[in-house]
This record gives structure tokens, C-alpha cells and sequence, in this order.
């Protein structure tokens, strides 16, 4: 069992280090905010995470894990440091890794000899190498090993990955990384930095362009009068597409698509390819967002002007609080600009920080419904797929459904009374 440090305790930082504790590693996880370390060390986690408040307690507890700021200190006694740094799109389009130049630069003199810097950022092509030159230190290796969680489910996906991605040139280097995940029964992709940087981003960027596939046949369905759901399970069946991913909503987002596509488009460009299948899905993910505003129009028959409507949903998917880079936003964004009036309502947003300040933020369904022209669908949380729809009516002034998720049961909304749309269901 090894000494490892976590450098980042956001989503993916906090589960590899709770995960790699539950593994039976000696883990500290830096955070340089300080306010998040101590509630971590009190065993509150600051994110909703299925199963991270179990093992970040347990973890504690047998006293494998702890929490601290300053990483130079950290890494002293440390076999592996994780970096689990944030990666945004910077103001020229490329991605920032400055978190990552400034941890280095932080740890550079004081790591040991021997030991092992691993990248779980989804960083461009040539940062592994990158860091190995800013780094000036032969005896420590730099090995990627990107992380492909989804939130909502981050901890089965790290104990439980489809596979595990390897990048390294020292051979050895990788079998060190390797036998950190021995207890862990996956795949091993072991291939060179520069093919494991590219498997990230090709990876979400295949899933996006699945995505933004399946809405435009939605639309299409909507044209020619078939019907999704029946050709998703025909499409889905046959093995070389799969049936996941195959769900029609309001367009992808959260904190990883939108900035992964960009920079695999700008990566591309800038290694003179001009990758403009994906521009083209950014751009056709641009447009569901006014689809589905369009569709709102369609459905009141006029203009959205002063117009009450209702928002279910504003995180960019169910299962996590994360707004980064939401749809249910974007299309807020889009509402408000044609003079909508917005109650919104999401299970897990507790606070209107982040959110545009025309929302008026309630904390039920019922509160969002009342009164409400029109109530869009937005996430798919299980709680609007239970609730009880004929009571819900009674209290709108317009029983008026958009359904951008397809979580509802058509014909039900339908004999209960709604005027009810939804993506290219007949
Ligand atoms: N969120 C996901 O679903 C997901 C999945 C796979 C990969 N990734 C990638 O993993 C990386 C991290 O993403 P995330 O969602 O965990 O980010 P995050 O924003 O949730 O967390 C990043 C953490 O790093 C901390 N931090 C920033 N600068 C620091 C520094 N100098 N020293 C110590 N801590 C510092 C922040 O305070 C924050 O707690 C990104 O490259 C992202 O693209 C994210």
C-alpha cells in the first residue's frame, strides 16, 4: 500500500482520494480553500456525491485520509501525487492549466526522489511532457492516467471504471501507477502520454456528438411523424452504437463537454486539422437550446413576453448539483431574453448564486407550479417523474407541459389534461 497525495478536492480530487483511501493507500488531499478543507477533515463533503459521505467518514475514521492546505508540505513523504487540478477554457480558447504550472512550481524542489506525479486533469496533448520539463527532475516520473467519472455516480465509476488509462514513457513508472488499482478489476490501457491525453478528450467528445445526434433525429422524427423512443431501441440494439446515449434533452453541458469539445477543436487546429465534424456538433448543440425555446413558443402559440414560466431542473443532469455550464441555463438565459417570467425549482440548488438573477428560486414543486403559463422539464429528476401531475394541474393557471427531457408518460399528461410537447415522441 503506498503514500499518496491528492493535489484538488473538487469532484474528481475528493472521489480519488476517499476511493483510493477505501483502497486500503495513506492519502492527503490538498485544497488550497481552506474553508472546504476543514469541513472535509469534519467529514462534511460540499458536493452531492452518491456514496462520498460514507467513504470520506470511513476513510477518516481509520485515520487513511485527512485534509490539509499547502501542498509543498504534503508531498514530502508521498509515492504518487495526483494532480486533480481544474483545466478551464482560458479567455484565447485554450485550455488553462495554470493550476497545474502553479502546483508544480510549488512542489518541484520538494518532492521525493522516486516518486510519481500523475496527471487526472484532462489536459491537452504535450502537458505530460510539459510537466516533465518545468518539473527539471529526473527522478521523478510524470505519468497520465486521465479519469473518466461521471457526477452523480463518481465513486462507482472509479471502482468500477470500463477501463484504466495509462500514459507513460517509463515503462516502470506505469507499472507503479498500475499497482495502485490492483485491488480494482478493469481493463488497463497502457499507451504513450500524448494517445492517453487524446482518449479523454475524444472519449466526451464522441459521447457530445451522440448526444447532439440523437436530438436532431429527434427532430427529424418530429418532422416525418416517427416516433424516438421506438428508433433509439431499434438503434441501440445493434452493438456497434449501443443504447446508451441515446436520450434525447435540452443539449449537453456541465463542467466537462463544452470546454473538452473547444479544446479538442482548438488542439486540432492548432496541430493543423481542421476538425469541423465537431464544430459542427458545438454549433447543433447551440441550437437545441433555442429548439427547445421555440418549442415553448410553439406551445403557448405566441410570444414568451410576461409569460410565467416554470423551470424543473437548472443542474445539467440529475444526480449532481453541478451548474457548470448548464443547459437548463442557457435556455433560462434565452427565456428571460424573450421576456419570460421564470420560477425555477431543482432538488439540489439551494441558493440562486450562479443562477441569472431574473430566476425566482422556490423550494418545491408545488411553489414552481403555482400559477405557472408553462413548466419545462429541464432535468430529469426522479422527483418530477413521480410527482403527482393532476394535482400539480390544479394549481397552474395553464395546465402546459414541455417536456425537454421525455421523462414523463406522454399519453398520461395527455388524458390528465395537459397541453403537453416532448422531444420526437409520437
Ligand atoms: N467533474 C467531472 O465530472 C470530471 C470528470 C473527469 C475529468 N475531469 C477533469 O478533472 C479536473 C478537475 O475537475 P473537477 O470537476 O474535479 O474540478 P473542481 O473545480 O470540482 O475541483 C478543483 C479543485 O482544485 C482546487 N484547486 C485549485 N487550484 C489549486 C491549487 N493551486 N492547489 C490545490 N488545490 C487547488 C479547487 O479549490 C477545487 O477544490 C479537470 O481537468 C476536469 O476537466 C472532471
Amino acid at each position: 500500500m503506498s503514500n499518496v497525495t491528492v493535489i484538488g478536492a473538487g469532484y474528481v480530487g475528493l472521489t480519488t482520494a476517499t476511493c483510493l483511501a477505501h483502497l486500503g493507500h495513506t492519502v492527503t488531499c490538498v485544497d488550497i480553500d481552506e474553508a472546504k478543507v476543514g469541513q472535509l477533515n469534519n467529514g462534511q463533503v460540499p458536493i452531492h456525491e452518491a456514496r462520498l459521505p460514507e467513504l470520506l467518514q470511513d476513510g477518516l475514521s481509520k485515520q487513511v485520509l485527512k485534509f490539509v492546505v499547502g501542498a509543498s508540505q504534503a508531498v514530502t513523504a508521498s509515492e504518487f501525487v495526483f494532480l486533480c487540478l481544474p483545466t478551464p477554457q482560458g479567455d484565447d480558447g485554450r485550455v488553462d492549466i495554470s493550476a497545474i504550472s502553479t502546483v508544480i512550481e510549488e512542489i518541484r524542489e520538494v518532492i521525493p526522489p522516486g516518486s510519481t506525479i500523475v496527471n487526472k486533469s484532462t489536459t491537452p496533448v504535450g502537458t505530460n511532457a510539459s510537466i516533465q520539463s518545468s518539473l527539471q527532475r529526473d527522478d521523478v516520473a510524470v505519468v497520465s492516467n486521465p479519469e473518466f467519472l461521471r457526477e452523480g455516480v463518481a465513486v462507482t465509476d472509479f471502482l468500477q471504471p470500463d477501463r484504466i488509462v495509462i500514459g507513460a514513457t517509463d515503462p516502470e513508472a506505469a507499472q507503479r501507477v498500475i499497482s495502485l488499482y490492483d485491488s480494482i478489476d478493469a481493463p488497463i490501457v497502457n499507451v504513450d502520454p500524448p494517445s492517453a491525453e487524446t482518449i479523454k478528450y475524444a472519449t466526451n467528445s464522441f459521447l457530445a456528438t451522440k448526444v447532439s445526434f440523437v436530438n436532431a433525429l429527434a427532430a427529424v422524427c418530429e418532422a416525418v411523424g416517427a416516433d424516438i423512443e421506438s428508433v433509439t431501441r431499434g438503434l441501440g440494439a445493434d452493438q456497434r452504437i449501443g443504447s446508451r446515449f441515446l436520450q434525447p434533452g435540452p443539449g449537453w453541458g456541465g463542467s466537462c463537454f463544452p470546454k473538452d469539445m473547444q479544446a479538442l477543436v482548438r488542439m486540432a487546429t492548432d496541430a493543423g486539422y481542421q476538425f469541423d465534424l465537431l464544430r459542427a456538433v458545438i454549433e447543433a448543440n447551440e441550437q437545441q437550446f433555442e429548439r427547445i425555446v421555440a418549442k415553448a413558443e410553439q406551445l403557448i402559440d405566441g410570444s414568451l413576453e410576461g409569460v410565467n414560466v416554470t423551470l424543473l431542473g437548472l443542474t445539467f443532469k440529475a444526480h449532481t448539483d453541478d451548474l457548470r455550464n448548464s443547459p437548463a441555463i442557457e435556455i433560462a438565459n434565452l427565456l428571460i431574453a424573450k421576456g419570460a417570467k421564470l420560477t425555477a425549482y431543482d432538488p439540489m440548488v439551494e441558493s440562486p448564486a450562479g443562477l441569472p438573477e431574473e430566476i425566482n428560486l422556490v423550494r418545491t414543486t408545488e411553489q414552481a407550479v403555482a400559477r405557472s403559463d408553462l413548466t419545462l422539464i429541464l432535468t430529469e429528476w426522479p422527483e418530477f417523474t413521480r410527482a403527482n401531475w393532476g394535482a400539480l394541474r390544479d394549481s397552474m393557471t395553464v395546465p402546459r407541459v414541455l417536456d425537454a427531457r421525455n421523462a414523463l408518460d406522454r399519453s398520461a399528461m395527455v388524458e390528465l389534461g395537459f397541453q403537453y410537447d416532448d422531444l420526437g415522441r409520437t
